[in-house]
């Protein structure tokens, strides 16, 4: 079974048992300010798990694209990816724990699904402590299933529960699910959870029965959810004996392609490690890259971004590749894919140039900078001077000073560094960690009267500049708005200033906002603004904003304008080619 086959037949399961397939939504997350990128299929469904009545019912299910960078340092083991699919499915308030466990066994042990052999199956389930207890009730349902106690593991919560997306918010114990791949125990402690290779996590269901509000406790939710992922990589690896995902059919070619670049037959363990990181990191940039919206930068998504092709470039040079070679598994990774994600080819020229001028421009660095670094190693310690020289000259990203810092044995103490660069205040640490704080929830109306806003201010855009004007991204935290559109020059102070008034007037004509769900064509034909992916025939919702604006979103919004305050854009620059962006306030309503 092949991973095109996997996710079929995974949305034909959960099809038969009614529930609605949903389109993968996008990496980058629009309006939620907690993390850079969609880590889980969770991300976009907050609102619901909260309580808000999702368009497609209460029974969803899809195959979403994520990255964690969280796991950057674990790749180079069997199983740890910064991009993978995630297949999954939710119950948002209505089916719970018997029908997850038992559907998620049906569809991994019966013949005509996964057919695995039940044998291999090893559970793990939620210990208890303070803040729940031990979740006796999946544990029964595996046993009902007739999953032997030895195969039944009960772990604490750094293994077993999941959630929130940010500090606050939906969350509950899990039950994971691993296969034994009959590889031997790597010690006496071995076991679900240890990353030797031996067990494989392949699926995990979470039960958000729990709500962590902003002074740490847990309350339980009114709604109980389930929301399942299961790794299309690891379980296509399991399906087909294989002990690393590099082995399947969407990674061997790429392997295949570095190695032929680096002209390896055989690799040894370091070599491949590094054939591991290059796979890995270059198609995670690939994926990012197809969604046409971030370019490598020194802040956010942009950074990272950067990050993964850099150190796939040292990489390279480690195995002997000293030419560029990244657009060249760029291909490789788009061709692998592009016939489930379209924003491949359409964004092909995009991808393959933004690849190419950040090689170009770190290959020469680099050699420069393995100079440098040499020379400052030479008292056996990089300081944090040094980091940030080999920063802002060489384009050295910290991670991977820290990381040669490592590999000579040399002492480095990143804390150094960080106090060096606020000094330099290139980047402000200060905006990027505020955007890993401060969940979604308490931050939920302020976060609603600055989505409204965006509406208004697309509009109003359109309406100044023209209908070419496109969203082509939004990102809103409880003080601001962003939003990035098509444009290919600089608004004038009387456009920025038409474009306020606009807004500022509906917010003052105390419009009221409405919330419809209707089909993809019926919100077209409606002239409903707003991207979709309408792969699966969705029902969406459509939020009008009487007379004035009507966009499919997701939500959520203020009911009625006045409820805005005053708006007032606070910055306009380019992004890229065409793309410019704009960040906006709502101020107190000034009082004539
Ligand atoms: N959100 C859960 C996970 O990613 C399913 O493991």
């Amino acid at each position: 079974m092949k991973a095109k086959e996997l996710k079929k037949k995974y949305l034909k399961f959960f099809k038969e048992k009614e529930h609605a397939i949903i389109s993968s939504a996008s990496l980058i997350p629009e309006n939620d300010p907690s993390v850079l990128f969609t880590t889980a299929g969770m991300h976009p469904l907050v609102p619901f798990l909260m309580g808000e009545k999702h368009p497609q019912g209460k029974r969803i299910a899809n195959v979403q694209k994520c990255i964690r960078t969280g796991d950057i340092d674990d790749v180079g083991d069997a199983s740890h990816l910064t991009f993978f699919e995630m297949l999954g499915n939710w119950s948002l308030g209505d089916y719970f724990k018997e029908e997850a466990i038992k559907w998620s066994y049906e569809f991994i042990t019966d013949k005509k699904w996964l057919g695995l052999d039940v044998e291999n199956l090893h559970v793990t389930v939620f210990a208890g402590d303070k803040d729940a207890p031990k979740d006796s009730e999946a544990e029964k349902v595996w046993l009902e299933l007739g999953i032997p106690k030895e195969r039944i593991h009960f772990l604490p919560k750094e293994d077993n529960w999941w959630g929130p997306a940010g500090d606050t918010g939906p969350c509950g114990p899990d039950t994971e699910m691993f296969i034994d791949t009959g590889k031997d125990p790597c010690s006496k402690k071995c076991g679900p959870g240890c990353y030797c290779g031996k067990y494989f996590e392949i699926w995990n269901d979470v039960f958000m029965q729990y709500n962590k509000t902003a002074d740490g406790k847990y309350e339980k939710l009114k709604q109980h959810n389930v929301d399942t992922g299961m790794g299309v990589e690891r379980t296509v690896a399991m399906v087909q004996g294989k002990s690393t995902i590099y082995e399947i059919e969407t990674f061997a070619p790429i392997v295949d392609k570095i190695k032929k670049l680096a002209k390896i037959d055989e690799p040894g363990d370091e070599q491949t490690k590094h054939l591991r990181i290059i796979s890995d990191h270059l198609r995670s940039a690939a994926f990012i890259l197809s969604e046409g919206r971030v370019v490598p930068s020194n802040l956010d998504q942009g950074y990272i971004l950067r990050r993964l092709i850099r150190r796939s470039i040292r990489s390279g040079r480690q195995i002997g590749i000293e030419e560029n070679f990244c657009k060249d598994i760029a291909k490789v990774v788009s061709k692998i894919f592009r016939g489930d994600y379209p924003e491949f080819d359409e964004n092909k020229d995009f991808i393959l140039n933004e690849i190419e001028k950040e090689e170009d421009k770190f290959s020469k660095a680099l050699t420069k900078g393995l100079k440098q670094f040499e020379k400052f190693g030479k008292d056996g310690k990089i300081s944090g001077k040094d980091a940030f020289m080999l920063f802002s000259t060489h384009g050295f990203p910290v991670e991977m000073t820290e990381e040669l810092a490592k590999e000579e044995g040399f002492k480095f103490d990143k804390k150094e560094f960080n106090k060096e660069f606020e000094k330099h205040q290139k980047l402000s640490r200060k905006g990027a960690e505020k955007k890993f704080k401060g969940g979604l929830s308490d931050a939920s109306y302020e976060n609603s009267k600055l989505h409204t806003a965006t509406h208004l201010l697309h509009q109003a855009l359109r309406k100044v500049l023209g209908d070419h004007v496109k969203q082509m991204g939004s990102n809103i935290t409880p003080e601001r708005l962003r939003f990035d559109f098509s444009h290919d020059a600089k608004l004038s102070d009387e456009e920025k200033q038409k474009v306020e008034d606009i807004v500022n007037e509906n917010i003052k004509a105390g419009l009221e906002v409405k919330r419809e769900e209707m089909s993809v064509k019926e919100a077209r034909k409606a002239g409903a603004h707003g991207l979709f992916a309408d792969k699966y025939g969705e029902k969406v919702s459509v939020y009008t904003i009487k007379g004035f604006s009507k966009e499919i979103c997701m939500g959520p919004h203020v009911k009625n304008t006045s409820e805005l305050g005053h708006f007032k854009i606070k910055k306009e620059k380019a992004v890229a080619a065409g793309i410019r962006r704009i960040k906006a306030v709502l101020e107190e309503d000034k009082k004539e």
